[in-house]
């Protein structure tokens, strides 16, 4: 599959990183979807300004990322959700697509609960939603803990640091992993958006 999007395809990774963590896998989603060759904007969603809003309407996909607290999505996102509430309503962002990727401490540690929730959000606003497309690594005799996917997800990306490691422990599969996501993500959008262009044109 082409992992090429076009300059037009404007990606936005809308996280909370209490710690700093998932703000390194926000990054490399980023960078991910910027190697696709999209326009990417990365907004903290704890300090979400008017403008950062604005870039979330009107972009063609988002990513939404939080650390794993508790079993679920992080209050900062939580905050976060609840604000969009409004653009619920209004359809704001219906059929845009999106994606998700979670960070905690355990390498389970109830992601996947996390992970769902975001799937949730997004179809709460009719958003079209994108999984990780990855096989499941580090899973068979010969499989690593460098793989891709290392901890086997699907519905998004998964990522694992020591709960007393700093910023510079995140993994470096998780980063590649996530550096994948934003690429995915990436070439579905612009996909789309040719679709759409074509249907108009039919
Ligand atoms: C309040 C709180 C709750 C947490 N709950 C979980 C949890 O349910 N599962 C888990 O594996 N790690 C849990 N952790 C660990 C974090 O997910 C982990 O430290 C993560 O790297 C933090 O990401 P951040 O630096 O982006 O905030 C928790 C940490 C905090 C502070």
């Amino acid at each position: 599959m082409s992992q090429a999007a076009s300059p037009e395809t404007r990606v936005v990774v809308a996280y909370h990183s209490g710690y700093g963590h998932t703000a390194v896998l926000a990054e490399a989603v980023g960078r991910g979807a910027g190697k696709a060759a999209a326009q990417v904007d990365l907004v903290a969603v704890d300090t979400i300004t008017e403008d950062q809003w604005s870039l979330l309407d009107t972009a063609d996909a988002v990513i939404f990322g939080t650390p794993t607290y508790m079993g679920g999505a992080s209050a900062g996102f939580h905050a976060f959700a609840e604000a969009s509430s409004g653009r619920y309503l209004r359809g704001t962002w219906a059929d845009k697509i999106a994606a998700g990727f979670t960070n905690s401490a355990s390498k389970s540690g109830d992601k996947l609960n996390t992970l769902n929730f975001l799937a949730a959000f997004a179809a709460q606003h009719h958003m079209i939603w994108v999984g990780l497309g990855l096989a499941p690594g580090w899973n068979a005799l010969q499989a690593g803990e460098s793989d891709l996917n290392r901890l086997g997800f699907w519905v998004g990306a998964g990522a694992q640091t020591p709960q007393d490691g700093g910023v510079e422990t995140v993994h470096e599969a998780d980063i590649a992993t996530a550096e994948h996501l934003g690429a995915r993500v990436a070439a579905q959008a612009a996909a789309l958006a040719a679709g759409h262009a074509a249907l108009a044109t039919a």
